[in-house]
């Protein structure tokens, strides 16, 4: 009887998102409708993130908010048609604890198992709510800053950091100054406010290095001359400003380069440091001089989240692609464009 009463009701695809320090279940509709994501934040007490610490959290976590997910949405797990998960790049031990739960999902269900990478969720998720058809992706995360744009059947990357990503180096300035993790949007809570008492402030009274090279970025040397500029006695709130007026525009320089030189006019942006409004304003700006178009999806599927995971897994099951379990091991190391896209 249960299973005749939930045939006639949706179906959809789980994804599993595990690859720092969010674990969070998500799901979409076969149509790719997103639904909610159900995800816990591992915080550190002081430090940055202990992949075996943050990994423990996971597991601590996963079966209360897996039941959470499924009791929230009214889902009988015979609604759900297959179960992706964040193969990579990431935390080794946190990859793990989202694989074996995805494993043992897949094998007590008896549904497809989907291993996606995280990066290209980022793009899927942005397509998915955006509508663009053939952006240039501006990924900004804590991890990861790439400028990516599809040739052929990959996903490559035009332009990346060459040291550390703009969240993370957001989140050291941030705990530097005493501000618990992520210290992103807190940084752009203490730019605003300053920015509101001084309207006329110049950059060159906070001066910052700029560090374009080519289509790459780096962000330590930004890092460590904002620390200097707080020792040296500049508020706290100028050099939140200046720090992300710098970093934001060496983003989007990059990212108008990608978007002459692919001829493509729509730019989209990932990650966590898209919640940030400054950088979609200057995204904006720059695709309204060049008569492109600049989107973003809605903050809570910026951040980590199981939905994107989800919603690349249903693309890849609708053309064929599923994980066998022999090689559903994680990797690391996934770069962005060794996934070969054969779906629209
Ligand atoms: P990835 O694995 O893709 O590198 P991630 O593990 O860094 O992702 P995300 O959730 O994509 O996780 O991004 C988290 C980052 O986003 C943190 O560095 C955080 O400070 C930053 N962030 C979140 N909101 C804002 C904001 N409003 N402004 C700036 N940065 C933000
Ligand atoms: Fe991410």
């Amino acid at each position: 009887m249960y299973s005749i009463t939930h045939s006639n009701m949706r179906q959809v695809i789980v994804g599993i998102e595990s690859t720092a320090h969010t674990l969070s279940f998500g799901l979409v509709d076969m149509d790719g409708e997103p639904h909610n994501s159900y995800s816990s934040l591992f915080r550190p007490d002081e430090g940055g993130i202990h992949p075996r610490e943050a990994a423990d959290h996971h597991s601590d976590i996963a079966s209360k908010l897996l039941r959470r997910m499924l009791s929230e949405e009214n889902l009988h797990p015979n609604q759900i048609k297959g179960i992706a998960f964040s193969q990579g790049p990431g935390l080794g031990p946190c990859l793990r604890v989202g694989a074996t739960v995805a494993r043992a999902l897949a094998a007590n269900w008896n549904i497809p198992l989907i291993g996606v990478n995280h990066c290209v969720a980022h793009i899927e998720i942005g397509r998915n709510q955006t509508g663009c058809e053939d952006p240039v992706l501006l990924y900004v995360s804590g991890g990861n800053t790439q400028v990516i744009a599809r040739a052929g059947d990959r996903y490559q990357v035009l332009g990346e950091t060459l040291d550390i990503g703009i969240g993370n180096m957001l989140d050291k300035f941030a705990r530097s100054q005493g501000i618990p993790f992520p210290g992103g949007p807190k940084i752009e809570i203490l730019a605003n406010e300053w920015l509101v008492k001084n309207p006329e402030a110049d950059l060159e009274d906070i001066p910052l290095p700029y560090s374009v090279q080519g289509m790459d970025l780096n962000f330590s040397g930004i890092l460590n001359a904002a620390q200097q500029r707080i020792s040296e006695g500049h508020e706290i709130g100028a050099v939140c400003w200046s720090l992300q007026e710098h970093a934001f525009a060496a983003c989007v320089e990059v990212a108008e380069r990608a978007l002459a030189h692919t001829g493509k006019n729509e730019l989209l942006l990932g990650g966590g440091v898209a919640c940030n409004e400054r950088i979609r304003d200057m995204s904006t700006k720059m695709c309204i001089q060049r008569g492109d178009i600049a989107s973003w999806p809605e903050k809570r599927f910026c951040i980590d989240n199981g939905t994107m995971i989800a919603e690349l897994g249903r693309r890849m099951l609708n053309v064929g692609i599923s994980t066998d379990m022999s090689l559903s091991s994680v990797d690391p190391s996934l770069r962005t464009d060794h996934t070969i896209v054969t779906w629209e």
